[in-house]
């Protein structure tokens, strides 16, 4: 994988899945624009980042959950670099609910970061993938397809991620620009931590009761999503892949299937 001359931009950079996606993609040559809210940890990645090969990203403070934040991605990182090859769609919230605890102003919250900041910076910024024929990496979670309870805003959101992929994977086909979606299961990163105020030792304890319920018995690292981001956005590697929703997730999205009693002694 090369990404020599490509503009990547990442959103949700200054931290967990978003930061690691950063750093993989500054060794693999890739000028890069981050977004995220926390200017001290987004510039710190991005002085990590240039650490690499000596490419110093844009660094973009927005909220993407307001149209003026997701403007400011788009025009800031057009008007610095004159291009986009790469867009990475990762950054999200959660939220824990359920529809009789629900309220709109936790589902406007969910579904403006989610959904509507991602729907509106796609649009503005496909005319530069049309140009350059880039591609697009949406970052959903393995919750668009599980069913659980209390995930309600945050599951539905992912789902309407992975159909809008899809939707624009057929639209951009012809225009030659691909779109894919890395649906990440269990991940080390601060996202659980940020959803419910747990301790540094509470996640331990937590993350440990987790991994138990993974079928390969290990949760998943920013890495390994970085790489499937990478692989996915890297022509020589993904040419004619479109539409792709690929879990990385240690076949958690199997978890509570179900297992045959039919020749159970024999495989165990
Ligand atoms: N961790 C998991 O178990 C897991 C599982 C499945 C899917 N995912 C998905 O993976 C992606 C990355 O999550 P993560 O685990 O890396 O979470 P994380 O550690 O909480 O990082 C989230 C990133 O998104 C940014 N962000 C959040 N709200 C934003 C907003 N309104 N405007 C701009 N940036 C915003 C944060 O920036 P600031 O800190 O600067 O605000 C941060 O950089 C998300 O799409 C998430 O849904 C995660």
């Amino acid at each position: 994988m090369d990404f020599t001359d490509k503009v990547v931009l990442i959103t949700g950079a200054s931290a967990g899945i978003g930061e690691s996606t950063a750093l993989l993609f500054a060794k693999l040559g890739a000028k890069l624009s981050l977004v995220g809210r926390n200017q001290a940890n987004l510039q710190a990645v991005a002085d990590e980042c240039e650490k690499q090969k000596g490419l110093k990203p844009l660094a973009v403070v927005a909220d993407l959950g307001t149209d003026e934040g997701v403007e400011k991605t788009a025009k800031d990182t057009l008007e610095h670099f004159g291009r986009l090859d790469v867009l990475v769609n990762n950054a999200a919230v959660g939220a824990r609910t359920t529809i009789q605890l629900a309220n709109m102003e936790t589902f406007d919250h969910v579904f403006n970061v989610n959904i509507r900041g991602v729907y509106n910076l796609t649009r503005l910024l496909v005319p530069a993938l049309i140009e350059s024929k880039g591609n697009i990496v949406n970052v959903s979670s393995i919750m668009a397809t599980m069913v659980t309870t209390g995930n309600l805003p945050y599951s539905l959101s992912k789902a309407a991620l992975d159909h809008f992929s899809r939707l624009i994977a057929y639209e951009l086909a012809p225009k030659g620009v691909r779109v894919n979606v890395v649906s990440p299961g269990i991940t080390v990163s601060t996202f659980v931590q940020r959803l419910t105020g747990y301790s540094d030792e509470e996640y331990r304890a937590w993350l440990k009761t987790a991994e138990a319920t993974i079928p390969m018995g290990t949760a998943t690292t920013g890495d390994d999503c970085a790489y499937m981001i990478a692989h996915l956005a890297c022509d020589k590697l993904s040419r004619v892949v479109s539409g792709a929703v690929v879990p990385v997730d240690g076949a958690l999205q199997f978890a509570g299937s179900g297992n045959s009693e039919i020749l159970k002694e024999q495989i165990k």
